[in-house]
């Protein structure tokens, strides 16, 4: 265990238990942190985990095996997410899917080329990415590229291939797989300037605020909430 997570690795776990009341609540983002390492949650971080926690093994596991974005087998360098929910699969999404399956020779989450190795790539579709109103969209590493179409998106994942970085339609500038799931931990650099650049970006998209906008413009509200007061909850 000590060869795969060094003595950095257990100083940012110890750092994470700090940061809550109850050690136990650090446990998501030490699965992030594992997969920052490992590319995955491999037994040995599942272990980690746990020894860490003072949870058991399976407590971890059920966890682990619970959540999408914690991942059992190798990832890619770069994991790519397809939306193929119901309104991005009618405008395009299956077809992104599976023309991008056929360019990679994957199904969903298989790695094309060396797990971790440049230019590898896990595919995986998944449900609604909350990015209806761009649809339809895909991820990198949990960065959005809105608006694809089969050949957009499949030169984005021919450059990615080649060790590319295009810039994301909105959010942080692209990383790689380990280095996102860094972030997901919530390990950022210290200094200013380098943690500006690694996480500013255009946060929102025009389409997303139109709803907004015609309100303000026309001077619609939200109905007033009465103040209605919350039942009385039986004490633990
Ligand atoms: S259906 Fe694809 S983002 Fe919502």
């Amino acid at each position: 265990m000590t060869e795969l997570f060094d003595a950095d690795t257990v100083a940012k776990a110890r750092n994470l238990i700090d940061r809550y009341p109850q050690s136990r609540s650090a446990l998501l983002p030490m699965l992030h942190l594992v997969q920052s390492v490992q590319g995955h949650v491999s037994q040995e971080g599942i272990a980690f985990c746990a020894q860490q926690l003072d949870l058991s093994e399976a407590e971890v596991s059920a966890v682990a095996t619970f959540y999408t974005m914690y991942k059992r087998r190798p990832c890619g360098e770069h994991l790519v997410t397809v939306c193929t929910n119901t309104l991005c699969a009618a405008l395009g999404g299956d077809a992104i899917y599976r023309q991008l399956g056929e360019h990679l020779g994957v199904g969903h989450e298989e790695v094309a080329g060396e797990p971790g190795a440049p230019g590898s790539i896990m595919l995986e579709h998944a449900e609604c990415l909350a990015a209806c109103d761009l649809a339809p969209v895909l991820q990198v590493n949990y960065e959005y590229y809105d608006k694809q179409s089969p050949e957009s998106a499949i030169e984005l994942v021919k450059a990615l291939q080649r060790g590319e970085k295009p810039a994301p339609t909105r959010g942080a500038p692209l990383t790689d797989f380990k280095g996102a799931e860094l972030q997901l931990a919530g390990f950022f650099p210290e200094d200013e300037q380098t943690y500006r650049s690694e996480v500013d970006g255009p946060s929102q998209a025009v389409e997303t605020l139109q709803g907004a906008r015609l309100a303000a413009e026309r001077g619609w509200t939200a109905p007033v909430m009465e103040d209605v007061p919350l039942p009385e909850v039986e004490k633990k």
